[in-house]
């Protein structure tokens, strides 16, 4: 239904070592599946320091960011793809605020953490910074294209 538009934009997706540590992978990857989101792509990773400064370029004058690099590398992540309509934008809202203290129960950072330091999930938060963290984490060959066969009934 309501076609098939923008049912193909794809967003980053991370739980951060915090969140593979606590057992909460299989929770998050539910959230994304339940809600009707494909998944295109999944790999467990523990990131070098230089690929994590690459990730948070943007962030490289903040007093956290050394803390934040030391934290993202302490540990496996599972990065995704998650793929579907309106995905980087209600991608953020299925994560939360970024300060968990701010984030609605019902998001994962608001069911899950208190610590802006230690909040579980990462999503993009634009379709362009989603392309560039795509191609930083996968490579092409590791995304996949494939019909959901539940795709007809969440569109
Ligand atoms: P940011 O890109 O601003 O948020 P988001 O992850 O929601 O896109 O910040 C990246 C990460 O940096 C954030 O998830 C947690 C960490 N961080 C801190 O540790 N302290 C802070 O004050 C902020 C703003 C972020």
């Amino acid at each position: 239904h309501e076609q098939e538009i923008m049912s193909s934009e794809q967003t980053f997706i991370a739980v951060k070592p915090d969140g593979v540590q606590r057992g909460l992978v299989g929770d998050i990857i539910s959230r994304f599946e339940k809600r009707g989101y494909k998944l295109a792509a999944i790999k467990l990773v523990t990131a070098s320091k230089e690929h994590l400064e690459k990730h948070y370029a943007d962030l490289k004058e903040k007093p956290f960011f050394p803390g934040l690099i030391a934290y993202m590398g302490s540990g496996p992540i599972c990065a995704m793809v998650w793929e579907g309509r309106d995905a980087v934008k209600t991608g953020r809202v299925i994560l939360g605020a970024t300060n968990p203290l701010a984030s609605t129960p019902g998001t994962i950072r608001g069911d899950y953490a208190i610590d802006v330091g230690r909040n579980v999930c990462h999503g993009s938060d634009a379709v362009e910074s989603a392309q560039k963290e795509i191609a930083l984490w996968f490579d092409k060959s590791e995304i996949n294209t494939w019909k959901q066969a539940s795709h007809d009934w969440v569109y």
